[in-house]
């Protein structure tokens, strides 16, 4: 049976422009190489991109929602990455083609009426920075936080401080002035009752204001968030473990280096994979008996508790084995 990846119809499209937005950061803008309207795209909404050395990566649409002419994202280059920043930094040229999926949101906004508290640290600005973009033009009451390292590394900076919805952006950089740091206590102490918090960024910058905003009583349904991928690390404490297929009664050997959808892929069962990073949420799978090991960046911690679902391209077992539901 083929997996849910497999049903998404795939976009070719021409890299049309690459443009050099700041220190280590270039925007590509994506168009259909003869012409033709793209699916149309919500704020918060990222694209898949298939990268020269087979890697899969996922990239948020930073340009504005309902343009279907084209589509940009930003990607900060990063030495450390699997090759993914690498590969679209070093390799892909104006004029090249590249395999694309559709968009996809699991990022949306969902205000409605309400304030929307938009915080963007590093390149993870592009997705907030969309919808910020999309709040000013539709009447929307926000206000936009981006916190950077250093001007010289900052992307879309002339953009935000000259645009029409300026008076609403404040940047902070690392290395500037004391008063200019974000406080983030204060930042999240004095939004209206009903605002919904949206936070992209480094795993540092996302730890940090989730944690303060939980601390500060932030109901979950308020708060929304999307990592960025990171390398999936094996620990030395890591063991083997069992995993069952509940369809089936197959039992599935993990090994410690190993991770349970490499273990299931090389049994022949193929889930639906695309970060495998634990950033996306494409191969969320039901767990019906066992204790998760989460290692995933997807889950909300109040979900995470409930032991019943797991992302196994990353997380493990705490439990012997692990009863899944496929
Ligand atoms: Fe993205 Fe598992 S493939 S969370």
């Amino acid at each position: 049976m083929p997996s849910p990846a497999d049903l998404i119809e795939l976009i070719e499209v021409r890299v049309a422009r690459k443009t050099l937005e700041a220190d280590g950061i270039a925007s590509f803008y994506f168009a259909r190489p003869h012409g033709g309207a793209l699916p149309t795209f919500e704020p918060g909404a990222h694209i898949d991109i298939h990268l020269p050395g087979g890697h899969v990566r996922q990239y948020s649409l930073c340009n504005p929602a309902g343009e279907t002419h084209q589509y940009q994202i930003a990607v900060l280059r990063d030495p450390a990455s699997r090759g993914g920043s690498e590969a679209l930094h070093a390799l892909v040229a104006e004029g090249d083609l590249l395999t694309i999926s559709p968009p996809r949101n699991h990022f949306a906004l969902q205000s409605g009426n309400g304030h929307s508290l938009l915080m963007g640290g590093g390149i993870g600005i592009t997705p907030v920075m969309c919808m910020a973009e999309w709040l000013a033009r539709n009447g929307g009451s926000f206000e936009l936080h981006y916190c950077a390292r250093t001007p010289s590394r900052t992307a879309f900076l002339n953009l935000l401080r000259g645009g029409s919805f300026a008076d609403k952006v404040h940047v902070h950089f690392d290395d500037g002035a004391a008063e200019q740091r974000l406080d983030l206590a204060q930042t999240l102490s004095s939004c209206p009752a009903d605002t919904h918090l949206y936070v992209c960024g480094p795993k540092g910058f996302m730890d940090a204001v989730l944690g303060k905003a939980r601390e500060l009583g932030w109901p979950e349904h308020r708060i929304h968030f999307e990592y960025f991928g990171a390398e999936v690390v094996h620990q030395a404490t890591d063991v083997a473990f069992e995993v069952e297929i509940a369809s089936t009664g197959r039992v599935i050997q993990v090994a410690p280096e190993q991770s349970i959808a490499n273990a299931l892929g090389e049994a022949g069962i193929d889930l639906s994979l695309s970060c495998e990073q634990g950033v996306c949420g494409s191969c969320l799978t039901r767990v019906l008996s066992g204790t998760p090991d989460h290692r995933d960046m997807f889950l909300t911690p109040a979900e995470q508790a409930l032991n019943d679902q797991m992302l196994p391209c990353c997380s493990r077992s705490k439990s012997p084995r692990l009863l899944l539901d496929l």
